[in-house]
């Protein structure tokens, strides 16, 4: 079983949340992919971590609603990498209250959110299997779908799958150095989440800093965002160094719900 493989895939990566991962694989010396839509602005990051790090980064087409691009991504990468992170942009119907959603609204969210992620981790664990490599999926999720919020309802109820796929193969595959988990986020301030307070505060006739404060610093127990670097080092550690870390959803919401998992 190949397992010194330092290479990494870190999706939707261009800015936000998987920026922030990025930089901690590039950060770490790893020969970092990042993959996205727009190739000006993929590029830009990608020189800009090489040359910052002195390491291998380059940036890959990726539309995860375009089953072309997910197919192609995954023959390129083959032997797949070590480590993959899944991460992904935001729907079309968002903020949308579920019982206001189109047929179309749903099928739009399960494409971003379930069915791109899904073909393409199916795809490069069944690679990792084939060339007898180990792998290591991570897959970036939001704490909204254990703890519902209405403008995000058409996103969580279709992404709460992920977690399903991630028990199922991570116990199927476990043997052959298949680890799969789940992080849940809280909030980050990110160019996604400011563009779904603009949205919120213009679909309530507020203002943007009035919704941040109430629904985003207001549901969170430690009134802050989260670290994007303490972020990017955990996801690093879960995906490359905690072995027995395998079939887990974790919260990472300073307590923002008020459930427990288990
Ligand atoms: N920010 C938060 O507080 C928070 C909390 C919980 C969960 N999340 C989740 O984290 C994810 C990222 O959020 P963010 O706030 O970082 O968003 P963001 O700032 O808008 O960044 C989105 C990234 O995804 C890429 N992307 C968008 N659509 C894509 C597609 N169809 N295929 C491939 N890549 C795509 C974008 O690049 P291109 O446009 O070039 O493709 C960009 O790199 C979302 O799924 C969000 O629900 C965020």
């Amino acid at each position: 079983m190949e397992s010194d493989n330092k290479q990494a895939l870190i999706t939707a990566a261009s800015r936000g949340i998987g920026y922030h991962i990025a930089r901690a694989f590039a950060g770490k010396g790893y020969h970092t992919i990042i993959a996205s839509r727009d190739k000006l602005r993929g590029k830009a990051v990608a020189d800009k971590f090489r040359i910052l790090y002195d390491t291998n980064v380059e940036w890959r087409r990726l539309d995860f609603r375009d089953k072309e691009s997910i197919s192609r991504l995954a023959q390129e990468l083959h032997p797949p990498p070590a480590a993959v992170v899944i991460n992904t942009g935001n729907p079309l119907c968002e903020p949308c209250d579920p019982l206001d959603s189109g047929y179309d609204d749903w099928l739009d969210a399960a494409r971003i959110y379930l069915a791109g992620p899904l073909y393409l981790a199916s795809q490069l664990v069944k690679g990792a299997l084939q060339t007898q490599h180990e792998i290591s999926v991570t897959f970036i999720s939001s704490i909204s779908v254990v703890e519902p919020m209405r403008y995000l309802g058409v996103a969580d109820t279709v992404r709460a799958g992920i977690t399903r796929w991630a028990k199922l193969i991570s116990r199927l595959h476990a043997e052959k150095g298949v680890r799969a988990n789940v992080i849940l986020l809280g909030s980050y301030d990110t160019p996604g989440a400011r563009t779904l307070v603009k949205k919120i505060a213009e679909l309530t006739s507020s203002q943007p800093k009035d919704i941040w404060e109430k629904e985003v610093l207001g549901k969170i127990p430690c009134k802050a965002t989260g670290n994007p670097d303490e972020l990017g080092n955990l996801v690093f550690s879960i995906t490359t160094e905690y072995k027995y870390i395998s079939g887990a959803v974790i919260p990472v919401d300073c307590s923002m719900s008020r459930s427990v998992l288990i």
